[in-house]
């Protein structure tokens, strides 16, 4: 990674300091922090190459589902966010067979970059997920692949693109859609009727480190054109030290529940 522009390992310094601060602003004021050029261009072509020989073992998926992740409601009107789906289709690689010695895993495994991920998002403490499948994940969108929208289940997201697309492969997202207290269904009715007057596009060049506000803000990756696949990862942190999937979503993601 780039350590004279981000410099994870002295976040104490003054410089160190200013970063934090800077990113923390821009996490607050539009939902989402990215961070261009985080990555150097030869660990982005290894993580690029990581996905095309792995792309055997990795979990294909194409399913519907509803904007939370939960069954359908038949007790609502069929336009209800509750009772749509939307589809979701991509290949992941999970964590256990991502080697030891590829840069984001040596990254995500280290203590400075979990210390600066919790200083952005302002914890006191905050732990890599437990789950040996969904830890960290390196994902591909080949042609036609999307990502439905939805919110996430974890409060926040980071992730690193390495490959974008050709043509659409866009991140779209909608910060602060709903909050905590209120599920504001008219707003996410809306905007599943297509209506994208507060959508906002996430800039993806190669080598992008974001972090995101998942479980507010609704979000998608529009389907994908051209011949290239969009590859990025995913990092999972949470607040407890033992977070796993539960059964249900692992077999959704991963196709299995342990290594
Ligand atoms: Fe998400």
């Amino acid at each position: 990674m780039d350590i004279d522009r981000y410099p994870l390992h002295q976040l104490d310094s003054d410089h160190g300091r200013q970063f934090v601060a800077r990113c923390r602003e821009q996490l607050q004021e539009t939902g989402v922090c990215h961070l261009p050029g985080f990555i150097r261009p030869d660990a982005v072509d290894a993580m690029v190459k990581l996905a095309g020989d792995l792309d055997d073992v990795a979990w294909k998926s194409d399913q519907n589902h509803t904007v939370y992740f939960e069954p359908v409601d038949e007790n609502v009107p069929a336009n209800h966010p509750r009772a749509r789906t939307v589809r979701s289709a991509k290949h992941g690689i999970a964590y256990d067979h991502i080697p030891a010695d590829v840069p984001l895993r040596r990254l995500y495994e280290s203590e400075d970059l979990t210390h600066f991920i919790a200083a952005v998002l302002g914890k006191p403490v905050l732990y890599r997920s437990a789950d040996p499948l969904d830890a960290l994940q390196v994902t591909s969108f080949h042609p036609g692949d999307e990502l439905g929208w939805h919110f996430d289940r974890s409060e926040f997201s980071v992730t690193v693109m390495y490959q974008p697309s050709d043509r659409g492969g866009e991140f779209l997202y909608v910060p602060g859609l709903r909050s905590d207290n209120d599920p504001h269904y008219a707003g996410v009715q809306r905007v599943l009727d297509g209506d994208n007057s507060d959508v906002k596009v996430l800039p993806g060049a190669p080598g992008t480190l974001a972090f995101f506000h998942g479980r507010n803000a609704m979000h998608r990756v529009t389907p994908i054109q051209g011949d290239t696949p969009r590859v990025n990862t995913v990092l999972t942190y949470g607040e407890v030290p033992d977070m796993k999937l539960n059964d249900l979503t692992s077999l959704l993601f991963y196709g299995r529940t342990s290594p």
